[in-house]
């Protein structure tokens, strides 16, 4: 067995061969004779003359491999107090009807569907439906407010919108046809129609000829075959926040995200056919895409699609029964799942009281594994506890402990080594590659491997200029960090305007934008604060009109309610801070690293480039008085370069 290691170096001198290999864990309507297309860089196009359909990948072929009767689907549902099975057969008989029904609303190949539903399989069933039939699906995170759920209709265009009549969060339902409604008010793009899946919990009154009832479209659907398509067409359209308040519309392709998505599943995470995989996210995020649908159903395990939370759903124990209760061999989920587990169950006792013997390993990701998480999660379930790095745009992981290949050592605070595919590098501000432990820029040298974004939709232009023109031939990550002497990676954190929101990636950016549209905002910034359960949360801090008479209490909820209105509950804004000024470059650009060692009273040097010093003295001494304990006090050493 090779190492991980010789993997790596095999993946990086010989792509072509290595993927080449890795092309066979799929079928193939037509397998691919040219393996890697990199004369157009960055674009580049994985396995370009293949023909496949995922959906086949993900659901057919098990079926036709006798795999009919496994659980595809496990619907584990504590908020209604359901738990429903799809075997392989159901899924496909589910799917190839669904996607009957669409084709019948007028879909076809290329088309966009968008997607708003909660953890439910229709949610599944319905991306599969799009892969089916070549269209291009997007998922959009019911946390979202309507103006984002605008945002998305208006640049992905669908012809359709598929949608649940309700979400449910602990014990309240949130009926999402109003929302919808709402921002399809504010989209100037309407779609032909939109079909609703009645959830008995808040059933929505549809509009006569716009509207479509799930149940009734596909009691009347022919049953659909899978269209052959290109590898490098289309699958889906993924938001996600960038520096902008612009979402930056992720488009993965289908034979590279088919083909690395399999492979990953038994090198990375080292799972099998038939074995019951549970990514602990919603489909709304890469994790809930690549890791609770695609990659469990192509590799053909159980994948379990988890509607609760860690806690309150009754209590702290509820990962320990889903993963008792359906044989759970491999677990997914973001550190702040685990740290509201132990901060509502410091001994775990809940956890305890089900049979975690046929767990294997946790997987975290989604934010920086903090020591305390990764210990207590270890002595909680004595299995192996892996930290893995990767993002919306890579769409699976960059660095790892591949369990799948070979365990390595763990050091705490660092997710290992890159996986193979994935040639990273740290950068200076030159672009050198700086000595082993020595923070810069995490970078990966192009071309990324298959799964990885391939551009941004509709606009190439922005793909490039994101990506790939601070580093030429290099995708830049966004994330600071080092690799030790050891070749192990450690992540800092960002080094752009995202921030990272228990587990949730958010741009302060939208939220700036909301803020300043009020009319006694002057300016405003918002900066990610240091959060013992989220990791982050944000924190606004607003300078108002001179001239306005401002109630300042009445300022902040009318803030805070503003953003929960138009970006959504997920962006969890709860705190504004009034401030005089905002710290500023003499060229006028906001001193953000500055301010977030501000607001976590870290220590902080003043860059010899600011406007005016005072005015972090100032912002220090209103800081100060937020974090409990502290009074005003001055962290800054002396001013000087950075
Ligand atoms: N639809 C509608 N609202 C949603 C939502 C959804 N799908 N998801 C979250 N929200 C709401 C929440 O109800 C909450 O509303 P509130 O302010 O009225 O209470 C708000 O958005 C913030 O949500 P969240 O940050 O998730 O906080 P929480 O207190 O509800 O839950 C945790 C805290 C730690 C339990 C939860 O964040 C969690 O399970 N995190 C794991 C994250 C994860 O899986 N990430 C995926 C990457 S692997
Ligand atoms: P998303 O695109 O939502 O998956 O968020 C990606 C971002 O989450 C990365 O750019 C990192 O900032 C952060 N992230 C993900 N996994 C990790 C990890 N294991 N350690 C540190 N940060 C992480």
């Amino acid at each position: 067995m090779p190492t991980t290691e010789e993997l790596h170096r095999r993946s990086i001198d010989d792509p072509e061969g290595f993927w080449r290999e890795a092309s066979a864990g799929i079928d193939w309507f037509h397998p691919p004779e040219r393996i890697l297309d990199a004369s157009r860089q960055p674009f580049v196009r994985w396995f370009p003359d293949g023909q496949m359909n995922t959906c086949f990948n993900a659901v057919d072929r098990h079926v036709a491999d006798g795999r009919g009767d496994q659980a595809a689907i496990i619907h584990d549902s504590p908020v209604t107090g359901v738990v429903t099975t799809l075997s392989y057969t159901e899924l496909l008989e589910q799917v190839a009807r669904f996607a009957g029904a669409l084709r019948q609303l007028g879909v076809g190949r290329g088309d966009r569907v968008l997607i708003y539903m909660p953890m439910i399989p229709e949610a599944a069933v319905a991306m599969l439906a799009c892969a089916r039939l070549g269209a291009i699906h997007s998922v959009v995170f019911g946390g979202f407010a309507a103006r984002e759920l605008a945002v998305r209709i208006d640049d992905a265009r669908p012809t359709v919108v598929v949608a649940a009549s309700c979400g449910i969060e602990g014990a309240r339902v949130l009926p999402y046809q109003p929302l919808l409604l709402q921002a399809l008010e504010l989209a100037d793009h309407q779609p032909d129609a939109c079909v609703i899946r009645q959830r008995p919990e808040s059933p929505a009154t549809l509009r006569a000829g716009l509207d479509h009832d799930w149940e009734a479209v596909v009691s009347e659907a022919l049953w659909v075959d899978c269209v052959p398509l290109a590898a490098t067409d289309p699958l889906y359209i993924l938001y996600t926040s960038g520096t902008t308040g612009l979402p930056k519309g992720i488009v993965r392709d289908n034979g590279g995200h088919a083909v690395a998505l399999r492979w990953s599943m038994e090198h990375v995470y080292g799972v099998h056919p038939g074995e019951v995989f549970w990514a602990a996210s919603d489909v709304g995020w890469v994790v809930g895409h690549s890791y609770a649908v695609y990659g469990p159903l192509l590799t053909g395990c159980t994948t379990v699609l988890y509607e609760g939370k860690p806690v309150g759903t009754p209590d702290a124990g509820a990962f320990g029964r889903v993963i008792a209760d359906h044989d759970v061999k491999v677990l997914f989920t973001a550190p702040t799942a685990f740290r509201a587990i132990a901060q509502a169950d410091p001994d775990g006792t809940l956890m305890r009281q089900h049979d975690l013997g046929g767990l294997r390993a946790l997987f975290f990701a989604g934010e920086r594994l903090d020591a305390d998480t990764y210990h207590w999660a270890g002595a909680l379930l004595d299995r192996p506890v892996v930290d893995h790095w990767w993002q919306t745009e890579t769409g699976w992981p960059i660095v790892a402990n591949c369990l799948g290949i070979e365990p390595l050592p763990m050091k705490p605070g660092s997710p290992t080594t890159p996986v193979p595919g994935w040639d990273v590098a740290v950068l200076d501000e030159a672009g050198e590659e700086v000595p082993a432990g020595t923070e810069g820029a995490v970078v990966v040298r192009s071309p990324l491997p298959p799964g990885s974004a391939t551009t941004l939709w509709g606009d190439d232009g922005r793909f490039v200029e994101a990506y790939f023109s601070r580093y030429p031939g290099c995708y830049l990550t966004g994330d600071g960090g080092s690799i030790d002497e050891d070749g192990y990676v450690t992540i800092l954190g960002r080094i752009d305007d995202v921030i990272n929101v228990a587990g949730h990636r958010l741009s302060t950016g939208t939220m700036e934008a909301v803020i300043a549209e009020h009319p006694l905002v002057a300016e405003c910034a918002v900066i990610g604060a240091a959060d013992e359960l989220k990791g982050q949360v944000p924190l606004g801090l607003v300078v108002v009109r001179t001239e306005a008479e401002v109630d300042v209490d009445q300022l902040r909820s009318e803030l805070v309610a503003k953003v929960r209105e138009e970006v959504g509950p997920v962006a969890a804004l709860k705190e504004i801070v009034v401030v005089q000024r905002l710290p500023r470059t003499r060229s006028g650009k906001i001193l953000r690293s500055t301010m977030r060692a501000l607001v976590d009273g870290s220590p902080y040097r003043a860059p010899t480039t600011i406007e005016d010093p005072a005015v972090l003295q100032e912002l220090s001494q209103t800081l100060a008085a937020r974090r409990p304990g502290e009074g005003a006090s001055d962290t800054s050493g002396a001013p000087g370069p950075r």
